[in-house]
């Protein structure tokens, strides 16, 4: 949906803080250098800091250097920023957002689109979607076909209620097809790829259900810490940050059924579905743990119950996934930083080899890697040559960097602001999907949060998690895989 509106404002609410600097600028410097955003793109960064133009501009340039230094090139940006305007403003002003619509107007000199950003904390969300509405700067323009859209950063909510009465407020302000709700997992490449591995190929589709898969596996380990992001990580712990999200939307781009065209509404609901569909997770299949140490790091409370890892089993009660486990962890402080995701095949049914006395056959694997050894993997079984019997599991191997050398992968930031520039919502998390994803963790959440049961159980840093997340899967005979280090 491209409007005849030539020109595009970009405001960016919290345009002093860190994402807007890691992330946003250069995500946006880059389209710019791919020639993918107008020549006629105004960069309007709103905050409260005494900054000029100029300064607010060095600011952003030692960001884009920092962050994307094998793209930054001086003469290059000295082009971009021109676009780039401050605007000092306070979120809980009124005021300011009639003085910002002054000053945009008179930027724009005509009518123009606009895509409001909202990288602040989340509790001015609301408030400044409603001062958006207030200030007459949240609706369409029918006349002229100029648009306005706003990209609401994660976390959405801290459970399903405060998620629930956010989507009200946004609600209360702008159309359902105006909101864009970043998970930036979805603008990942590799979990993009999930849905043309399934759906622009016809070999993989007949196995994907519970006839030939034994299990999922879901990991997204990280090796960094809590780091400086305590003051919010205490209060949200893993789950929250991560599993209601990042964990459970690739979750659905695994399971989900063939939509039947590529468009924000097909793809969406069939996420929600496949949610939908997922059983209340057991409190015995959940594991919480904290690596050993959290509760020194400045900012974290001496007695903290914060989990920063988690495991959960969990089932889709549906035709194609009856009955196969999906298992899903993420944690800091791991061992080893990966995104992957292993879908177990079912073993032979019947074996005329013969296998060295307690050894069962190794199931074929199929892995999808996200990163950072970004891949696809499957692995299956070999005679070794001039053997006997004996065989052993080789793999073959796809991987980004050899099969597109000419193409490196973008940062997920790129492409999710060029889809939200383009009006393509098939990235963002519709109202009916963030809220299905709290329904189902918020009843953990609560339990957690109210009872000692199962004990909060605490992990050596550099492991791969506590025990009980392995006996977790041992009940099933299952056992946690990597399949992507190799790459
Ligand atoms: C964010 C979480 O959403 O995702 C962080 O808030 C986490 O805690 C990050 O580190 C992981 O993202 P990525 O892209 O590095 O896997």
């Amino acid at each position: 949906m491209t409007s005849p509106v030539q020109t595009t404002t970009i405001v960016i609410f919290g345009a002093s803080g860190d994402l807007t600097w890691r992330k946003l600028i250069p995500a946006l410097y880059n389209n710019f250098r791919k020639n993918r955003l107008s020549p006629q793109t105004i960069i309007v960064g709103f905050a409260r800091r005494e900054y000029t133009d100029d300064i607010f501009r060095a600011h952003l340039r030692d960001g884009v250097h920092r962050f994307s230094p094998e793209t930054f090139d001086p003469d290059l940006w000295a082009r971009f920023e021109r676009s780039i305007r401050y605007f000092r403003g306070h979120l809980d002003a009124p005021a300011d957002f009639l003085r910002l619509n002054t000053f945009l107007c008179s930027l724009e000199g005509g009518p123009a689109n606009r895509l409001y950003y909202l990288a602040t904390a989340p509790e001015h969300y609301a408030p400044v979607a409603s001062a958006l509405n207030a200030a007459d700067m949240s609706r369409n323009d029918p006349e002229s076909g100029a648009w306005r859209r706003i990209i609401v950063e994660k976390p959405f909510g801290t459970d399903l209620l405060s998620a629930q009465a956010l989507n009200q407020a946004l609600h209360a302000a702008f159309d359902e097809s105006q909101i864009y709700r970043i998970d930036h997992y979805l603008g990942k490449e590799t979990a993009q790829n999930i849905l043309f591995f399934r759906f622009a190929n016809a070999i993989f589709e007949p196995i994907w259900n519970r006839r030939y898969v034994s299990n999922v596996q879901i990991t997204v380990a990280e090796t960094v810490d809590v780091e400086s992001r305590a003051g919010f990580y205490d209060r949200a712990g893993v789950v929250r940050d991560m599993f209601q999200n990042h964990l459970l939307q690739l979750l659905a781009l695994v399971a989900m059924e063939p939509p039947a065209s590529f468009n924000a509404d097909a793809v969406r609901n069939e996420i929600v579905k496949v949610l939908q569909s997922v059983r209340p997770i057991a409190l015995e299949d959940a594991v919480r743990a904290q690596y050993q140490g959290y509760r020194l790091t400045p900012g974290v409370a001496p007695d903290s119950r914060t989990p920063t890892y988690a495991a959960f089993k969990l089932y889709i009660d549906n035709w194609r996934w009856r009955g196969v486990p999906f298992y899903l962890r993420s944690g800091k402080a791991l061992k080893q930083k990966t995104s992957e995701i292993i879908i177990e095949f079912q073993r032979p049914p019947h074996l005329m080899f013969r296998l060295p006395p307690g050894e069962s056959i190794v199931p074929n694997i199929l892995s999808l890697c996200i990163q950072p050894n970004e891949g696809i993997h499957l692995s299956f079984q070999a005679k070794v040559p001039d053997s006997d019997q004996e065989m052993r599991s080789v793999e073959m191997e796809f991987h980004y960097r050899n099969s597109f050398t000419d193409r490196s992968i973008p940062e997920a930031y790129e492409r999710l602001l060029m889809e939200a520039l383009e009006g393509d919502a098939s990235l963002f998390t519709r109202s009916d999907g963030i809220e299905t994803a709290w329904r189902l963790i918020d009843p953990i959440l609560q339990a957690w949060e109210q009872s000692d049961t199962p004990s909060l159980v605490f992990y050596p840093r550099g492991s791969w998690g506590p025990p009980e997340a392995e006996a977790l899967l041992a009940r099933e005979g299952h056992i946690w895989r990597l399949g992507c280090s190799s790459c």
